[in-house]
């Protein structure tokens, strides 16, 4: 692409916290949503991905925002969704502390070198201490701008939507002090999935998020192993798009097996090629497959 392709793209944020510290409720107040309500236990289990318009000094800018499970086994769901991301932004429940998954959750982010926003979550609460919070998160290398240290601690509560603007303005604004968010739309779109399942109705849908290019309907598209056309291109809400743009999370229909979560995608000129680079790629995999056994048979041998 030519120099003047590249425009500002959206930021990617991942919200990654302990289990219930409060980061789908908080995402269901800022998108006004109540996905929390139809959770199995409570308990999110998959990666959602969502774009939301908000406004800074009276421009529109939209983010986009993942989901992520704090539950203590899905270690592999943190760990690719700070790969994906811009910023993570930390949720911290103020009445409980720092626990092990927020732990976990800010060494994936700084593996991934990533910054970090803090949102302390739930003072609404009775025993919420978010000065505590602070303290306990000086130990990770996460100071506090008040204490003179670079990281920005937004007081929120999703219950009663206290410090949400303020914590989509430290987003915008930790994008704007310390990314470069720009991205080509001309380019050969490229990207990742964020999940994969099998629906009823539908076949196979992959949520992806484009990172660079325009995906278009009709795209001939290989994802992991899996191919196809694009049928259909469908936002959070189910509404159909024409085309996603960079750091638009997008679900995409027509794939003919269901990809892994964290496969790459990109989009090739003919479905002859599509199938062939899956075709090439399953072959790989059936042979890695055929090592493995054959190296446990001959173990096995040895007992
Ligand atoms: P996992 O995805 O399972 O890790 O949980 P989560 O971090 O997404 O937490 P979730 O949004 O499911 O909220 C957990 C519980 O805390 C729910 O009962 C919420 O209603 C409650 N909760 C979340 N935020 C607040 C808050 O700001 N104040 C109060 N009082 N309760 C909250
Ligand atoms: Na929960
Ligand atoms: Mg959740």
């Amino acid at each position: 692409g030519d120099e003047d392709d590249w425009s500002a793209r959206p930021p990617v944020v991942t919200v990654m916290g302990h289990v219930d510290h409060g980061k789908t409720k908080l995402l269901d107040a800022l998108r006004h949503t109540n996905v929390v309500a139809k959770e199995a236990g409570g308990i999110t289990q998959h990666i959602g991905a969502y774009q939301i318009v908000t406004e800074l000094d009276g421009v529109e800018r939209p983010i986009t925002f993942i989901d992520t499970p704090g539950h203590e086994s899905f270690t592999a769901m943190r760990a690719r969704g700070a790969k994906v991301t811009d910023i993570v932004v930390l949720v911290v429940a103020a009445d409980d502390g720092v626990m092990p998954q927020t732990v976990e959750a800010l060494n994936h982010a700084q593996a991934a070198e990533v910054p970090i926003v803090v949102a302390v979550n739930k003072i609404d609460k009775e025993g919420a201490n978010p000065a505590k919070i602070r303290q306990q998160l000086t130990e990770y290398g996460l100071v506090a701008e008040e204490y003179g240290g670079e990281t920005m601690f937004v007081d929120v509560s999703a219950t009663t939507r206290q410090g949400l603007e303020e914590l989509e303005a430290a987003v915008l604004l930790t994008a704007d002090a310390s990314l470069d968010l720009r991205a080509n739309t001309e380019q050969d779109p490229q990207g990742v999935v964020i999940e994969g399942k099998l629906d009823k109705g539908r076949g196979p849908v992959a949520t992806v998020l484009v990172q660079r290019g325009t995906l278009r309907q009709g795209d001939s598209i290989v994802a992991g192993d899996a191919y196809g056309r694009v049928r259909s291109l469908l936002d959070e809400h189910g509404n159909k798009l024409k085309e996603a743009l960079p750091a638009r999370p997008v679900q995409v229909v027509g794939l003919t097996s269901v990809p892994r979560a964290g496969d790459t995608f990109l989009v090739v000129e003919e479905d002859r090629t599509a199938r062939q680079i899956a075709d090439r790629r399953q072959a790989r995999i059936r042979n890695a497959q055929n090592a493995q056994a054959r190296k446990r048979i001959s173990l096995e041998d040895l007992d």
